[in-house]
């Protein structure tokens, strides 16, 4: 039998139950599983720091043995190799991941041939589902119910109250 550590990529800010719905599936498939929270993207602007996604992760996976939650810097190939991981997990929700996904995976392949990447489809439920959806909705003060876990809810909320007050501040000053 083959000892399989995959690793799941991904920037998580935050962590929607789309994640974590995956992470359960790969948690059942994998010997183990590690959740990689990709520092340094050019994606702007975050609404959580590093560490703070990654206590949200932590918190939401500690009832997976097989899984724990990392941060990581420059290629996720390279990271895999340190890490003797042999799949990267990633999860398709619908045809317009695709094209991305297949990008990504290719040349992910090209640069590490050791690694394969696996997709998987997160619950039906959830294929509308993402990061960026979660943030919007909840700037605008929209409902989060069932998109979020609730402690995770709750630190976007505040997250947001916190981000509106130090912006009123600034324009005032
Ligand atoms: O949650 P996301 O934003 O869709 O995740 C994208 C992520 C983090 C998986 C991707 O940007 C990534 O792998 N970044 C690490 C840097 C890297 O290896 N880039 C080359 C990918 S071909």
């Amino acid at each position: 039998m083959k000892n399989i550590t995959a690793i799941y990529p991904g920037s998580f800010d935050p962590v929607t139950n789309g994640h974590l719905d995956l992470i359960r599936r790969g948690s059942k498939l994998f010997d183990r599983l590690i959740v990689g929270i990709a520092r340094n993207l050019d994606k702007s602007p975050a609404l959580f720091s590093m560490e703070e996604r990654k206590e949200m992760l932590v918190a939401m996976t500690s009832d997976l043995e097989n899984v724990t939650v990392d941060i990581f810097e420059g290629l996720l190939v390279n990271y895999c190799i340190e890490h003797d991981a042999n799949a990267v997990l990633r999860g398709i929700r619908a045809v317009s991941d695709y094209e991305f996904e297949l990008q990504m995976a290719l040349m992910n392949r090209k640069m590490e041939p050791r690694v394969e990447t696996v997709f998987m489809m997160p619950a039906e439920q959830y294929s509308y589902l993402s990061s960026r959806i979660v943030r919007e909705i909840a700037k605008f003060g929209g409902p989060l119910t069932g998109l979020v876990p609730t402690m995770v809810e709750e630190r976007v909320r505040q997250k947001i109250a916190q981000n509106q007050v130090t912006a009123t501040h600034s324009t005032l000053l």
